[in-house]
Formats: C-alpha cells, sequence, structure tokens
C-alpha cells in the first residue's frame, strides 16, 4: 500500500484532508508523522506555483512516496484580489485574524454587496514517486460580509459569506464547509487523478 504525505504543518488543514481522502487505501501522514521537517520559501507569484514548490521540495526528502502539497488564499474582487497568495502573510504573520480581519471589512467601508464579491482558490500538487506531476485546483465564491460572524474553521472564514447558506463559513459545520469548499473540490479532483494511478 502506497503512502501520501501531506506537506502541511497545520492540523485544521490535516483533519479536512483526512475526512476527504479517507477512503482512498493509502496510508496518509502529515510531515511530522512521516518525520520530516523542511523549511520551504514560497515564492511563486501563483496558488498553483507555491503547491508546486512545496511538492517538490518534500518529494526529494521521501521520494518513494506520493507528496500532495497545497497553497490557498483569499481573493477580494475590489482589492484587485488582495490578499491573494499573501493571504497567510496579510498584516504580518503572527497578526492575528480578528484583527486582519477587521482591517479587511474597515478598507470594504461603503462598497455594496456586488462589489464584495471574493473567493477562496485552492491549489493542490502533487509529486509522484515516477517523478510526474499533477496539479488541481478548486474555488468557492462568496462576499466579504460586514462583521464576523461564527466559530468554526479557521483564518477569513468569519468574514466570508456564501449565498447557498446565507451565512459566513465560519457558521458551517466541518462537513458543510468540505462539501463546497475550495480545498474540498481540489482535494476531490486530486483524489480521481490519484486513482487513475
Ligand atoms: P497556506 O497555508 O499557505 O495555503 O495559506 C493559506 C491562508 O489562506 C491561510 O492562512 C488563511 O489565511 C487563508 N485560507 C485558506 N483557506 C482558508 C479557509 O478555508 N478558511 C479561511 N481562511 C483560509
Amino acid at each position: 500500500m502506497g503512502r501520501i504525505i501531506f506537506a502541511t504543518g497545520n492540523a485544521d488543514k490535516m483533519k479536512e484532508i483526512r475526512m476527504i481522502l479517507s477512503d482512498i487505501g493509502m496510508e496518509i501522514l502529515s510531515m511530522k508523522e512521516a518525520g520530516i521537517s523542511a523549511d520551504i520559501v514560497e515564492d511563486g507569484a501563483t496558488f498553483e506555483e507555491n503547491a508546486m514548490i512545496k511538492a517538490k521540495a518534500i518529494a526529494k526528502l521521501a521520494p518513494e512516496d506520493i507528496i500532495l502539497a497545497d497553497d490557498s488564499g483569499l481573493e477580494i474582487d475590489y482589492l484587485n484580489k488582495e490578499p491573494g497568495v499573501y493571504s497567510a502573510r496579510y498584516l504580518g504573520e503572527d497578526t492575528s485574524y480578528d484583527i486582519k480581519n477587521k482591517n479587511l471589512i474597515d478598507r470594504l467601508e461603503g462598497v455594496p454587496k456586488e462589489q464584495r464579491t471574493a473567493r477562496f482558490v485552492c491549489a493542490i500538487a502533487a509529486a509522484l514517486p515516477d517523478g510526474s506531476t499533477r496539479q488541481t485546483r478548486g474555488t468557492i465564491e462568496g462576499y466579504i460580509g460586514w462583521e464576523p460572524a461564527g466559530e468554526h474553521g479557521f483564518g477569513y472564514d468569519p468574514i466570508f459569506y456564501v449565498d447557498e447558506y446565507g451565512c459566513s463559513t465560519a457558521q458551517l459545520s466541518p462537513e458543510q464547509k468540505n462539501e463546497i469548499s475550495h480545498r474540498g473540490k481540489a482535494l476531490r479532483k486530486m483524489r480521481e487523478e490519484l486513482e487513475k494511478l
């Protein structure tokens, strides 16, 4: 049975990944569980580039395994797709999301709903033991609300609202979010790619 190593140190993401890939019939390990640590500079200009940089860097350390890596973020149309690939680093890596979320809401002061459109994007890259690679992308469309709401999820979830549910993604259960989320969509596409191997 093959092993999949997911190149993330984020426990929330690992939970989502295990839920979505649970029936793939391969062992799924975090980098920590695989005993790998690496400091990777994500200097790509796109989500796709950053995901591939991570997958290829880890593949060098674990050439026998399937390496998956993701890169994701929030694009706000009115702000020229900021924070985009800088989502984690926006206002500084150590700044709380309470502050980041409030700042983004403030920057949209007076902007009507039709111009508050935004999306979460997730790119997933796979580096395979034969040296080939695969790439998938998932998105979820929504808008930036007028105030944060909800306790689930992480990051920008409290300010990202979806019309389908009429609430923020932080107000959805993990199962509801996985069904419609950028990461859920990209992971399910990647699962299909891996099932073809
Ligand atoms: P990454 O870990 O480099 O992919 O950075 C992703 C960043 O984008 C996170 O730190 C969050 O700020 C944001 N982000 C990505 N996906 C989500 C999500 O599902 N909910 C809320 N924020 C997200």
